[in-house]
């Protein structure tokens, strides 16, 4: 056996040495607290999911940010397609039996010029029509009206650019163009008055 540990000489006090902590570092650590604090809730976004998911970092979320005009347009054209004509045309574009044809490869959709491609949305179009080898005959109602030139443009260069299709852009110009050129004409169009203008 060892001896025992000495013990505390008598008439000794046990004090801890606390007294002297100075009070700049209780001030400095109440400063950085409320400094955190205000950083956190200036740039945190409370862990909202909305602001942190599905993005896993910065560079990720800036890949989604539209970096040219060209990029913005599209999404405006893909947003007025899937808003109005998605319905009947097909999100992918191919049309659905019964209901609307094929805009996906459609000698409409990707004719050199956009003339008669654009009368289709701004006056509707009634009766038969051949799409890609296939007859139709149903009717679409004019949308041009509810549709800035904007609008059209853009989901006239989207239905152009997409689903494989590689035709021309259409600008808010050549819409306002061929809107001022309708006069009073506002019937829906048939195949063959279409086929009777300029591509
Ligand atoms: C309510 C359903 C419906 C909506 C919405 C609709 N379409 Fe159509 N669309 C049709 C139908 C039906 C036809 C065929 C009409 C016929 O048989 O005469 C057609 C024909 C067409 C054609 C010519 C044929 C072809 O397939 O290339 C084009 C181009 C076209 N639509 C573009 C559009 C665009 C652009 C929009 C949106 C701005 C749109 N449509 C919205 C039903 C629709």
């Amino acid at each position: 056996m060892s001896e025992p540990a000495p013990s505390t000489p008598a008439g000794a006090e046990l004090v801890s040495d606390r007294s002297q902590s100075p009070m700049w570092i209780f001030v400095l650590t109440l400063t950085l607290l409320y400094l955190g604090a205000v950083y956190f809730d200036r740039h945190s976004g409370w862990f909202d999911k909305d602001v942190y998911s599905p993005y896993a970092n910065a560079a990720m979320l800036e890949s989604y940010q539209p970096k040219s005009g060209a990029a913005m347009a599209a999404a405006q054209g893909r947003r007025v397609y899937e808003q109005v004509c998605g319905l009947c045309h097909g999100a992918d574009g191919l049309g659905k039996p019964g209901q609307a044809p094929a805009l996906a490869g459609s000698e409409w959709v990707i004719a050199a010029g956009h003339n008669r491609l654009a009368h289709i949305p701004l006056l509707g179009i009634n009766g038969q029509i051949s799409v890609a080898g296939k007859g139709w005959n149903l009717g679409m109602a004019a949308m041009g009206a509810s549709l800035s030139d904007s609008d059209l443009a853009a989901v006239l260069t989207y239905i152009r650019t997409s689903w494989g299709n590689q035709a021309g852009e259409v600008t808010a110009d050549d819409i306002k163009n061929i809107r001022a050129g309708l006069g009073g004409h506002l019937q829906p169009m048939s195949s063959d008055q279409l086929l009777a203008m300029p591509e």
